[in-house]
């Protein structure tokens, strides 16, 4: 059985003022009644396909992890950092602990804070994988692009291996603009952040690639505290072992070096609701384009994303706009901020 490891250290910035450093993205219902990281653990919940999750999170976020997680009716590991280091440590300790569990312990690599629909086939796609990943190959999940995002990485299929799988020509993380475009025109497709590999396979690539966030794993893995919550286990790092390790995205630690990446196209709807705009392309909409959550009202307003906690919010003849209000803090913007929203989010952390 895959092993799944749920990364969610993100801070999602992003999607402020509904996303909060102490409360982000992925434990908030944004879409429906559930939370991006419970609709993870349904994708992984098949008994038959996947063992018991192992969940790399912050220390803050230990109960959010552990409530939704026992909401969901589930078990499994809670692995707790100490402070954030990027995606490329979290993913070595990760598959330090499944290589202790099992030698040849293959594992998938999934975000707390993305949106797939269809998770009967996202699980077909990590089946149609796994004989690869066994032989040895980083199976990447590449999803058609729709833009030339600068956000993301891209992957070129290269020769066909087996079934659905193939050899992986090129992966570059976050291009710039004109290569984006490029690459859009040439065929390229996004990563979407998945990855199904044999931990030993990865930590092998890790050693040659990061020998420093690899040793410092290696140390880490080794002095787990554990700590017995009722039916939820918490297993905190070790602050300096941890510390040691450079902080690196696994996408430039590994993916962009690596000769054994393969690449399966994803058959099903992907979003990482990066953005508010994410967010609307991805809700149901009324027959003005408008995408509503919670307490609202509109009038001669168009292809806007309007949601509020509470308080009623009403818009009136404007379009293409975002307005988020929450009980302490209101959003109004142009709907396709991004970036620019994040850049506001970090002069506030700023203020006194
Ligand atoms: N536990 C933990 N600790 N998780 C982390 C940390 C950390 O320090 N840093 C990042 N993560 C998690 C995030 O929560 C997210 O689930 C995942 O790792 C990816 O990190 P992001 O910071 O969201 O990366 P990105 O969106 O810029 O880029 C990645 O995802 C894209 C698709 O959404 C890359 O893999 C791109 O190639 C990819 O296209
Ligand atoms: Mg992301």
């Amino acid at each position: 059985r895959i092993v799944p490891v749920i990364l969610s250290g993100g801070a999602g910035t992003r999607l402020w003022p509904a996303s909060r450093e102490t409360y982000p993205k992925q434990f908030l219902p944004l879409l429906g009644a559930k939370s991006t990281f419970e609709e993870t653990l349904a994708r992984v919940s098949d008994k038959a396909i996947f063992t018991d999750p192992v969940i790399v999170t912050g220390e803050d976020f230990r109960f959010l992890v552990a409530d939704q997680l026992t909401r969901a009716g589930m078990t499994g590991r809670i692995v707790l950092e100490p402070m954030r280091r990027d995606s490329g440590p979290a993913i070595a300790v990760a598959a330090e602990l499944v290589r202790a569990s099992d030698p040849n312990g293959v594992m998938l690599v999934l975000a707390a804070d993305h949106l797939v629909t269809d998770a009967a086939a996202f699980a077909a796609t990590a089946k149609a994988g796994l004989d690869a990943a066994e032989a040895g190959a980083i199976v990447t999940f590449g999803i058609k692009p729709a833009y030339a995002a600068t956000g993301y990485g891209y992957i070129r299929p290269g020769a066909n291996m087996d079934g659905r799988v193939r050899m992986v020509g090129a992966f570059v993380e976050k291009p710039d603009l004109e290569t984006a475009e490029r690459f859009l025109a040439e065929g390229y497709l996004w990563n979407s952040g998945n990855f199904l590999f044999r931990a030993d396979v990865f930590l092998g690539e890790l050693r040659t690639f990061e020998p420093e966030i690899a040793a410092a794993a290696e140390a880490v893995a080794s002095k787990v505290v554990v700590d017995r919550a009722g039916t939820i286990t918490f297993e905190r790092l070790d602050r300096e072992a941890f510390a040691a390790s450079p902080a690196k995205s696994v996408d430039y630690a590994v993916m962009e070096r690596t000769d054994r990446a393969a690449v399966i196209e994803a058959d099903y709807a992907w979003s990482d609701l990066g953005s508010w705009n994410a967010l609307w392309d991805m809700s149901p909409k009324d027959e003005a384009g408008n995408a509503v959550r919670g307490n609202v009202s509109l009038a001669d307003t168009r292809n806007s994303y309007v949601a509020s906690e509470d308080i009623h919010t009403a818009v009136v003849g404007l379009d293409d706009i975002a307005v988020i209000t929450t009980k302490d803090a209101v959003l109004v913007a142009r709907r396709d901020v991004g970036n620019e929203l994040k850049l506001l989010v970090s002069t506030l952390r700023a203020a006194p």
